[in-house]
């Protein structure tokens, strides 16, 4: 794995020496963020070595490379999914690279169900914490001594100082800013009503098929972590309401003017 890895940067780095700061993953529906910055480089996925490719619609599935005000950044626009069928380990090898090419500070964002019945669609949650134990761990496999050690602590993988960061950016904007717990669960279903009442009782806010699992392998390497979901729809059972891919898109068209402007305070305080 760390082979391949080594590859996929070998790759990047033939075609541009950019070195970011900040790592920036932008969730479905949310990915023109990527418009809002100073361009130096760009990469489709298909143009890295051995890189895993997405197939989900909505998502364009390229590295951006350029500034966020005076902040050097990589956005990944479009990310790869376990429920597209790849192992975790590739799944989780994007935000890796992103480590390797100097990013020691990582935003993530997504689309998710809202769990918590005070959400509404619309809505933002900063993640304070996550769940995965609907997923197989992206560590599991031999331990990649190079990027961080076999059990890494997991007790603070939402950093408090950038949590703070984006508290304080969501004032600023005057935008509204929920908190709470997300649930990866694999997908590519939405989740039955009664696996969204679990969710619930294990302590979940929000669920959604990405993102804490990326967490955890920049964690392991080391990295500063935050999130931010975009609460798109209810979750299944909370509302009568049936789900759909097109509501998801719909609603973070709607919010996506907002979420720009948070997206721009949270990286240039970070
Ligand atoms: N469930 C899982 N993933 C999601 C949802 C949902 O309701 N909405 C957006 N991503």
């Amino acid at each position: 794995m760390y082979q391949k890895l080594m590859t996929c940067l070998e790759s990047v780095r033939k075609k541009t020496d950019f070195k970011p700061e900040i790592g920036v993953i932008l969730g479905s529906g949310l990915g023109d963020y990527a418009d809002e910055i100073t361009v130096e480089a760009a990469m489709n996925y298909t143009e890295i070595e051995g890189f895993p490719v997405s197939t989900v619609a909505g998502h364009k599935g390229r590295f951006v490379f350029g500034y966020a005000g005076e902040i050097p950044v990589v956005i990944m626009q479009g990310r790869v999914h376990y429920y597209e069928g790849y192992p975790m380990s590739d799944v989780v090898l994007p935000t890796r690279l992103m480590g390797m090419l100097g990013a020691r500070k990582i935003l993530l964002t997504n689309a998710a169900g809202g769990v918590n019945e005070n959400f509404k669609p619309g809505d933002f949650m900063m993640i304070t914490d996550h769940i995965t134990t609907g997923i197989p761990s992206p560590l599991i496999g031999s331990n990649i001594d190079e990027l961080g050690v076999r059990f890494p602590d997991m007790s603070e993988v939402y950093s408090k100082r950038l949590q703070e960061v984006i508290r304080n950016a969501a004032v600023t904007c005057g935008i509204g800013l929920q908190e709470g717990v997300y649930v990866q669960l694999t997908g590519p279903n939405y989740e039955t009503p009664a696996e969204i009442r679990m969710c619930r009782m294990w302590g979940g806010d929000a669920v959604g098929m990405s993102t804490a699992c990326e967490a955890m392998a920049a964690r392991h390497m080391g990295l500063e972590v935050c999130g931010i979901s975009c609460i798109t729809n209810l979750a299944a059972g909370v509302s009568d309401k049936k789900l759909d891919h097109k509501e998801v898109q719909d609603t973070a068209d709607r919010v996506s003017a907002e979420f720009k402007r948070l997206v721009t305070e949270v990286i240039v305080n970070m």
